[in-house]
């Protein structure tokens, strides 16, 4: 009977505080060991042809006396992109997930192009099919190969709270075109 008492005060209790208030109780959080796992796998940007993975959705309406043009890259474009991930650079290279988002380029000066992404780059198969890492960072493309790092800052399913960086290097590049793949050294820790 005290039993059923106590049960129902508790029910009340919390139901009366859910209604009170927006937050619950901070405690301690459990510490758990951290985790890192290391992932190579290859991004295809594509922006040119019928079919390309990033499309540029908004660009500056302003010339800038020429030292902004209006090239694909110019600063103030912003891209939307669903760019493959492959386990290979090749073309036909098995498909292991997508990389979501956008990217903005965003340095005034054109000799030094960056870009800054904020983009989800998922996996849809193996052991981290489901999980995903998510990308905040500026991504300094024009940067010779091996300093050229991206931040990443969090993550869904396995890389859940993830954090870490991605090492980038040109695999290969259409100067033309602009599209490129592009291979991605990620060294995630997480829990
Ligand atoms: C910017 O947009 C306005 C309005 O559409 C247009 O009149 C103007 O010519 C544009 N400027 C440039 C530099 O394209
Ligand atoms: C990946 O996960 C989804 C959702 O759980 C599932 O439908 C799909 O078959 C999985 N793919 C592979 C290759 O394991």
């Amino acid at each position: 009977m005290s039993l059923l008492i106590f049960a129902l005060c508790l029910t009340v209790t919390v139901a009366a505080n859910s209604d009170s208030n927006y937050y619950g109780r901070t405690k301690p959080a459990k510490v758990k060991q951290e985790k890192v796992t290391r992932l190579r796998f290859y991004l295809h940007d594509i922006i040119s042809g019928k079919n390309p993975s990033a499309v540029r959705i908004a660009h500056a309406n302003v010339t800038g006396g020429g030292s902004v043009d209006d090239s694909a890259v110019g600063f103030g474009s912003l891209f939307a992109m669903d760019d493959p991930l492959t386990i290979g650079p090749g073309k036909n290279s098995k498909e292991i997930g997508n990389g979501r988002g956008m990217y903005v380029s965003g340095s005034k000066d054109i000799s030094k192009l960056t870009i800054v992404m904020y983009a989800d780059l998922a996996f849809t198969r193996g052991k981290f099919n489901g999980s995903s890492i998510s990308v905040f960072s500026r991504n300094p493309v024009a940067e010779e190969a091996g300093e050229r790092e991206i931040g990443i800052v969090g993550g869904r399913g396995k890389f859940r709270m993830a954090r870490g960086f991605v090492n980038i290097k040109t695999h290969q590049i259409d100067m033309k075109t602009g599209d490129a793949v592009l291979r991605y050294d990620a060294t995630v820790y997480h829990y």
